[in-house]
């Protein structure tokens, strides 16, 4: 069995000997440690304070003369080190040897529970509209929630101080009164100002599915959220009539809610399309026979609609817009009651409300 020598000269290669001696025992031995009590041997042999192998290294370290210390000192600091590290990883050693001995693995305990992720259903819902539109060649386009006067409302033919304004009661920004009205800020009240955004940006034709979250000022309840959702489409080209309008509606609202839907077009009124309508689909909840949702009418209001009118156009006329020679048609939907009719849910304060157990039903 290993013992420290005593060192004969204290030549650089007759100190690196000595070591290495030291180094390969210390190996060896080490890794015949296999259970506690053997580790106790080996640390008390190696580290006892009293005639332990570390305390036999200081005598090295005593009896070197006066311009060897240094080296021997380097050697000796070096070798501790090792032997400390050496006997604490043979401790490791058998404490891993032996949680694998019981599978390390206590199969009493409960587990860890990965809750799972989904998409929200309004934003699935606001998805699979999208994607019914990108099927029809339409790209998708998006816009700031954080809105000018101008395209909020100017750009869509709602003149400053237009009565057609009190139509979406709107969250202004404070403290603007001193810029031109036109670059006053507000929370979109719709996703329409995307519509000329975007027109500002293509040339024609164009085909754009918009989705987004706009704001207003009402208060909440069962139907009403001041932040909801809606999905706003625009094509333009040369010929667009009205014929496409009803038919890429019609073919959307079955392609969402299902080939049996009807719609139904009523005249109505936007600003920024003339003629313009709105859009029922026979109920889905009763199958148009009446019940609470449709108000025992049968029909649903979906959407409002029109073709987009030549004041609009004519804000864009110089990126090609010519109002003589396009032709264009827009519409917008509300997401939420979309999802909240897919969904069969009452109340859109629960899309809001963040709570997991509603929302995990989507999962
Ligand atoms: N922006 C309108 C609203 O929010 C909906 C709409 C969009 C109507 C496009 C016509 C054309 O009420």
């Amino acid at each position: 069995m290993y013992s420290v020598p005593k060192l004969g000269d204290y030549s650089a290669a007759s100190l690196d000997q000595a070591a290495n001696e030291l180094r390969a025992a210390l190996e060896q031995e080490s890794s015949l440690v296999s259970n506690d009590s053997d580790w106790k041997t080996f640390r008390d042999r190696w580290m006892a304070r009293k005639g332990g192998i570390t305390t036999q290294l200081s005598d090295w370290l005593k009896a070197a003369p006066g311009p060897a210390k240094r080296e021997v000192g380097m050697r000796v600091n070096d070798l501790k080190a090792r032997i400390e590290q050496a006997v604490e990883s043979a401790q490791q050693r058998i404490t891993s040897a032996r949680a694998g001995a019981t599978g390390g693995l206590d199969i009493s305990l409960p587990g860890i529970r990965r809750p799972l992720g989904a998409e929200h259903p309004v934003i699935r819902t606001v998805n699979e509209i999208v994607s019914v539109f990108k099927a029809m060649g339409y790209s998708v386009a998006e816009g700031p929630e954080i809105e000018t006067d101008y395209y909020n409302f100017e750009s869509l033919n709602f003149p400053p101080n237009h009565p057609a304004r009190d139509m979406q009661d709107t969250i202004f920004i404070a403290g603007q009164e001193s810029s031109p009205q036109r670059d006053r800020l507000l929370l979109r009240t719709h996703t329409s100002p995307v519509q000329v955004r975007s027109m500002e940006r293509l040339k024609p034709p164009v085909r754009l599915v918009i989705p987004g979250k706009v704001h207003r000022n009402d208060a909440p309840d069962a139907s009403h959220s001041p932040m909801f959702h809606q999905v706003e489409g625009l094509a333009v080209d040369t010929n667009i009539t009205f014929r496409d309008l009803k038919g890429t509606l019609d073919h959307a609202m079955k392609a969402l809610f299902g080939s049996s839907v009807q719609t139904r077009f009523r005249p109505s009124f936007f600003p920024f399309t003339e003629p313009s309508a709105e859009v029922l689909v026979s109920c889905i909840i009763c199958g148009a026979k009446g019940c609470r949702t449709c108000k025992q009418s049968g029909w649903i209001e979906l959407l409002g609609c029109g073709m987009v009118d030549p004041n609009v156009f004519e804000g864009v006329r110089d990126n090609g817009y010519d109002p003589g020679k396009v032709s264009g048609f827009a519409f917008g939907m509300g997401a939420d009651r979309i999802a909240l009719m897919k969904y069969g849910i009452d109340d859109i304060q629960l899309f809001f409300q963040g709570d997991v157990r509603f929302l995990e039903q989507f999962a």
